[in-house]
């Protein structure tokens, strides 16, 4: 059976909780990894009840034992593997602790090479498979109060970039997803109620959307192969 590892998966609203589901309803043994596990428990209690197949691992994506764990626990079979991981880390610049910035490029860029070094360590001797990552507005531009995450997630793309063409002709598909604006999901509706009140539903990008461009873009045979795509809703400003 093939497998998948998706990087960054907690709130069932979120993208990678989608992403899971709808990999694991086309028949991919999903791996979803977060930091914590009761939320990865009950999701893959949900995909098998749904007739999937779902093994939690919980892992900090910065940690390098930890996510070599992670591709150890999901063997061989690797067909596609996601990197979701990048919470927002906003903040001016003048009285930002060095700590905070670290930790921002940590898991929105640092743990995307982790993450992108095993996954072909895995997937080159076997010629296949689909790597892709999650970007945001900030991936293509910098901006107030968000330098920490724009530089993160901006080389997180140059290094999915550099990747595509080190292992594109080993057979690997690597891809970069640039989601330009807010998801309708939990994190805006749930910790940022006034913004999705602001917005209005037609003003947030749909998961399902989103979740429809990675199954297209993994879908996608080696002679036509997207490196990237960027999606925002109709209305959107940019
Ligand atoms: N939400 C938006 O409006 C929006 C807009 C544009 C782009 N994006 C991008 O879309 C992706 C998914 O966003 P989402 O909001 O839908 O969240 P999500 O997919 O529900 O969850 C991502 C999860 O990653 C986990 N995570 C954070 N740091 C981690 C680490 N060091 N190691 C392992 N897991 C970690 C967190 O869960 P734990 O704390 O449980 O580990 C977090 O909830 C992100 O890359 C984000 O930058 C989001």
């Amino acid at each position: 059976v093939k497998k998948a590892i998706i990087m960054g998966v907690r709130a069932d609203q979120g993208l990678g909780a989608q992403l899971a589901k709808r990999f694991a309803s086309e028949g991919l043994h999903v791996f979803v990894a977060g930091r914590t596990q009761s939320r990865l428990d009950a999701l893959t209690v949900e995909i098998e009840q749904a007739g999937g197949k779902a093994t939690a691992v919980c892992a900090d994506a910065t940690n390098e034992e930890q996510v070599i764990k992670l591709f150890e626990k999901a063997g061989s079979g690797l067909s596609l593997a996601i990197y979701n991981t990048g919470n927002n880390f906003q903040g001016q610049i003048i009285d930002m602790d060095a700590e905070y910035f670290r930790k921002s490029w940590e898991s929105c860029c640092f743990g995307g090479f982790l993450f992108g070094r095993e996954t072909v360590r895995r997937m080159v001797p076997s010629g296949k498979g689909t790597l892709l990552f999650t970007g945001a507005s900030a991936s293509l531009r910098g901006r107030a109060n968000f330098g920490a995450f724009n530089s993160a997630k901006a080389g997180l793309r140059t290094l999915a970039q550099a990747m595509a063409k080190e292992y594109g002709a080993k057979g690997i598909h690597v891809g970069h997803v640039i989601i330009d604006g807010a998801i309708a999901g939990e994190k805006i509706k749930r910790h940022l109620p006034e913004l999705a009140e602001k917005l209005g539903e037609e003003g947030m990008i749909n998961i399902e959307g989103i979740v429809n461009s990675y199954a297209f873009l993994h879908n996608q045979s080696p002679q036509s192969w997207t490196f990237e795509l960027d999606l925002r809703t109709s209305i959107e400003k940019w």
